[in-house]
């Protein structure tokens, strides 16, 4: 498969399509790059409601702390819910549910709003008023997507935690926003099994002083333990509340949520996204990209807790009144067919995956997909990390049956929304490229020195204008906001993944060039790896990498040395580590390997040289067999002469 096969979108295609040919594409690009204020002001207007318009585009004077739609007033659950209520899309569903033991529910715009305004008026009956803060930490079922609505209505930020984060990175994040509400559930079905979330909410809260309620949605009906002074049902405080609430004019830089992700020390970053600028970028994008129409069925397969759920499950789609589909559990239970099934039940048009999924279902075999009937597929989306080409022509003819236009979507939880992918009736697609950038988004690939390095090179991706949804800071630490984004070329946004652009412009994302793995899609920190491990009792010191794997694009690789004197099986000793990470951070960072050895390959300085470790793991050639103190310390030895810096 060469890398210049060339996928044009069928005339068909073009002609319903939302942006129709490489004209359309291009005319939307240069009105965005000839007038970013008078193009995304337009924007706003026509596409967002507002209580109070805004009197200024945007106010970039204190960069890179960026002020979109100054002056207006909006509300982000209002224009998700309340305004598609005057339309015909009142009786539309917004949210079709599949539990995974097979449970259904159809949520139409007027249920949505009925069911947010009587949370949200749960949550002011708590005391809670803007500006305060939510910790959500849910399975993915509809309440989940409720109770972010609802705090977006009366200006609560929120943050989502992944359900498969640990107790305790749900105690670092509650500890970090100093939240004062916790919105859980008794657990949620995963492959067939409980996953206890108010258990680990119990153990994260023991050491959070500042969660006055703790509030419990019952999805399983198993026991759990509740505190009577801290922990609610929801659906006692939800009995006889009103369903009168109205959504609260906020200002466009109100903070709507934090979304914590993982850096480059051990201590994740808060993401903080605001109102106006995130909302409008999150829908446009929608349009753009998933081509939305108002018959599509949309189904994006991420989890709520990842920026992904945010702006393509929640905000995104239902701004646009698009019809989404969620499913709560895993692809391979019963079966699996599990997704292909739900393709071919709900008549979905337009879906949305990772290639880390893509990956683990080719390997099942073509007798899954070709069980169901996937007529009803018209687009295919593709995010987290590069898709290579087998996996891209794979998901293209198999799933797509050579008909249905991919749209590979480079952004990360800090763009806020897409930022490279093809508009699917517009841009020819090239199998492992994100092909151009959308209206507003103006990246280059350049050297460390900032200089732009020549077509078909590889280099550092940046990106050069502040746009509508951009993170705003970090919480609680605008210097650190300042130094990860905006110091490594000064005043400019550094993406901190490695990407070419060829000759037609196409950019391909070759990924991070810090010490940050992708496991699965999902970001996850060598450094935060590191200090889980040094945390163990038995280990002296730590270092990972990310190592390749043919399914999750990378797995962890631990190398660890241990204390003098511990005397333990390695066998034995390696599955307590690797469970220990999965305790201390979430299953989906449980290290593939733990090597035990020595010494660590460091500068003189005393720098780990995780740059030669990542070389033992992906060719094992460095030195041969490198696991024993002799390799290693001829490696330290051998590296250390040319790897000061
Ligand atoms: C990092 C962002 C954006 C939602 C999911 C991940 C990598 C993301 C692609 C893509 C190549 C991609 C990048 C990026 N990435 N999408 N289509 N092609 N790489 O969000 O956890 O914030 O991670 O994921 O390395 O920087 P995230």
């Amino acid at each position: 498969m060469s890398q210049e096969a060339i996928y044009l979108p069928s005339p068909e295609f073009v002609s319903q399509a939302n942006v129709k040919g490489m004209e359309g594409y291009r005319a939307l690009y240069q009105q965005a790059l000839d007038d970013p204020e008078k193009f995304w002001g337009n924007l706003a207007e026509t596409e967002l409601h507002w209580f109070q318009k805004f009197d200024k585009v945007l106010d970039w004077s204190e960069a890179p702390f960026a002020k979109w739609f100054v002056g207006g007033k909006t509300n982000v659950c209002y224009n998700c819910v309340d305004r598609h209520l005057n339309t015909d899309r009142k009786n539309k569903a917004a949210i079709i549910f599949e539990g995974e033991p097979g449970d259904q529910r159809v949520i139409t715009y007027q249920e949505l709003h009925r069911l947010v305004s009587r949370f949200a008026n749960v949550l002011k009956g708590r005391g809670l008023q803007a500006g305060d803060r939510s910790i959500i930490y849910m399975p993915m079922i509809p309440e989940a997507a409720i109770a972010m609505l609802a705090c977006a209505r009366i200006g609560v930020i929120h943050s989502v935690v992944f359900g498969g984060f640990s107790a305790e990175a749900l105690k670092t994040r509650i500890q970090d926003l100093n939240a004062q509400v916790v919105i859980t559930a008794d657990g949620g079905w995963r492959r067939a099994k409980e996953v206890r979330l108010k258990d680990a909410v119990d153990e994260a809260v023991k050491d959070c002083p500042s969660v006055a309620n703790v509030i419990v949605y019952k999805r399983t009906g198993s026991a759990v333990p509740m505190d009577p002074h801290r922990d609610h049902w929801w659906h006692d405080l939800d009995e006889g509340v009103s369903e009168d609430c109205p959504a609260v004019p906020l200002d466009s830089e109100h903070p709507l949520y934090v979304l914590y992700t993982s850096g480059t020390t051990g201590k994740p970053k808060g993401i903080l996204h605001t109102t106006a600028g995130y909302l409008l970028q999150a829908a446009m994008t929608v349009k753009w990209v998933f081509d939305m129409k108002e018959q599509d069925t949309y189904w994006c397969s991420a989890d709520i807790g990842w920026v992904t759920g945010h702006s393509y499950i929640v905000y995104g789609p239902l701004a646009v009144g698009a019809t989404n589909i969620m499913y709560e559990g895993a692809p391979d239970t019963p079966a699996f067919d599990r997704w292909w099934r739900i393709i071919d039940k709900y008549k979905v048009s337009i879906f949305y995956t990772s290639p880390t999924a893509i990956r683990a279902l080719i390997r099942q075999g073509d007798h899954w997909p070709k069980a169901h009937n996937l007529a009803s597929l018209r687009l295919l989306g593709s995010v987290g990390e590069p898709i290579n080409p087998a996996a891209w022509e794979w998901y293209h003819s198999v799933i797509g049956k050579n008909r249905c236009p991919i749209v590979d979507t480079w952004w990360q939880t800090e763009t806020g929304a897409i930022m490279i992918a093809p508009m699917p009736g517009a841009v020819p697609l090239k199998p492992g490229s994100g092909t151009l950038p959308m209206p507003g988004v103006v990246p280059e690939i350049v050297d460390l020195k900032g200089n732009p390095v020549p077509d078909g090179n590889e280099g550092y991706m940046i990106l050069h204008k502040p746009w509508p949804s951009m993170l705003r800071t970090l919480w609680g630490d605008p210097d650190r906001y300042k130094e990860a984004y905006w110091s490594k070329l000064e005043g400019i946004y550094f993406t901190g993944d490695a990407a070419r652009r060829d000759k037609d412009g196409y950019y391909w994302i070759l990924g991070r060039v810090d010490d940050v793995m992708n496991v699965s899609g999902h970001r996850l920190s060598t450094m935060e790896v590191e200090s889980a491990l040094v945390r163990h009792p038995h280990v002296a010191e730590a270092a990972v990498v990310g190592k390749p794997h043919e399914i999750t694009g990378q797995a962890v690789c631990c190398f660890v040395t241990l204390k003098k004197g511990v005397d333990q099986k390695h066998d034995e000793l390696g599955k307590e580590l690797r469970q220990w990470v999965a305790h201390e951070i979430g299953a989906f960072a449980r290290p593939e390997e733990i090597r035990f050895t020595d010494v660590l390959p460091k500068t003189r300085s005393g720098k780990i040289m995780r740059r030669l470790l990542r070389e033992i793991v992906t060719s094992n050639t460095v030195g041969g067999d490198v696991t024993t103190l002799e390799d290693m310390s001829v490696l330290t030895r051998l590296a250390s002469q040319n790897d000061e810096d």
